[in-house]
């Protein structure tokens, strides 16, 4: 990739105060806490409250990212959200952030590649920073999948959580910052895990709702052969793009679905298991937001070490995939 190096300068996460254990879901349907543990590494997740939606978590999450970076919301020059639980089918979520924060110079629009989607933000923004079209940008991932999870499947309503997290990219040092992406997607895989009505194709109706289409419906199985396969294989395609060595990575950071999904892709990979970061078992999977709450995480305890290489990769919806490698 082309100087001027593009990093990242900041990072932040907003997370529902609202704790649903397994425990709770065991109330609701006919499942077992230790089975979804076992069958998931999933313990609780975070869930928002009926006034709170997606763009209340993103703008908390950005503000922390902004202070953290030291830059002023005026100065940054895009926006870009990545979720498929916009606030509402449009404005863009990313313009009412944009405009709550005071980023009020910035270009701001949505991204919609389920759980790929902040990736997809980071290999969209960091051309354009390194094109010189602005100096900031914000890209933020952000799901609140509760809103439109069916609480009677048991077979996806133990997954899913809530949150947001958030980045400030900008220019760094020689040396440091992105160095390859890959991105992909199998649009055949679009039925394994989608919400059917709600869009153009099945508007909005009573029907809709009564026949429940508006939630989320997952093939779980066939998903999960995906991910397996993917995660490994996109987290190899970035390292060879930039010309490095799995051994050279010192931190992971994968999509947080599933840890027999974790574990098999680092098995794949041959990567010693501490190199791969989880917290899934908190938070369930908060599709966009996984990746970037992750790191802000992993930033905010000292994990990360100036020059060290962090590959970030995730899959989802689409089917999407998408990989990075930076050095911090
Ligand atoms: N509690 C108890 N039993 C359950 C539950 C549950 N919560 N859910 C499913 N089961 C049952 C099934 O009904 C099935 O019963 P049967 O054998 O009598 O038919 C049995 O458990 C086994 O079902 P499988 O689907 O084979 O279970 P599996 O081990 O595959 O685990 C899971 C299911 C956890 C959903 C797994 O397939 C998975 O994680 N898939 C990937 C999901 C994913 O990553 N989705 C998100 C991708 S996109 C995004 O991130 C938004």
């Amino acid at each position: 990739m082309n100087s001027p190096a593009i990093g990242i300068l900041g990072t932040g996460s907003a997370v529902p105060q609202q704790v649903l254990t397994n425990a709770d879901l065991a109330t609701r349907v006919d499942t077992e806490p230790e089975w979804i543990l076992m069958r998931t590494g999933i313990r609780e997740r975070r869930i928002a409250d009926a006034q709170t939606a997606s763009s209340d978590l993103a703008v908390v999450a950005a503000q922390n990212a902004i202070a953290a970076a030291g830059v002023a919301p005026a100065d940054i020059g895009i926006v870009i959200c990545a979720t498929v639980t916009p606030d509402t089918m449009f404005p863009a979520t990313a313009c009412l952030v944009q405009d709550r924060i005071g980023a009020r110079h910035a270009a701001a629009f949505d991204l919609s590649a389920g759980c790929s989607g902040f990736i997809y933000g980071l290999a969209c923004a960091v051309p354009m920073l390194q094109a010189g079209l602005h100096r900031y940008a914000l890209v933020i991932g952000v799901d609140t999948l509760s809103k439109i999870t069916d609480y009677s499947d048991r077979a996806t309503c133990v997954l899913f959580g809530d949150g947001a997290g958030a980045v400030v990219l900008g220019p760094v040092g020689a040396g440091r910052g992105f160095l390859a992406f890959e991105l992909g997607a199998d649009g055949s895989g679009g039925p394994l895990i989608r919400q059917e009505a709600g869009g153009s194709r099945l508007p909005a109706t009573y029907a809709t709702v009564e026949a429940r289409k508006h939630y989320i419906t997952m093939v779980g199985q066939e998903v999960f052969k995906f991910a397996v396969r993917i995660l490994g294989a996109a987290a190899e395609a970035v390292l060879a793009k930039a010309g490095l060595d799995i051994a050279a990575i010192d931190l992971l950071i994968p999509h947080q679905a599933n840890i027999r999904i974790i574990e098999a892709a680092i098995d794949r990979l041959d990567l010693p298991p501490e190199k791969a970061y989880v917290n899934l078992d908190r938070y369930g999977n908060t599709s966009s937001a996984s990746v970037p709450i992750a790191l802000d995480e992993v930033v905010r305890s000292g994990k990360l070490r100036q020059h060290d290489l962090l590959v970030m990769v995730a899959f989802g919806a689409g089917l999407t995939w998408g990989a990075t490698v930076m050095r911090w």
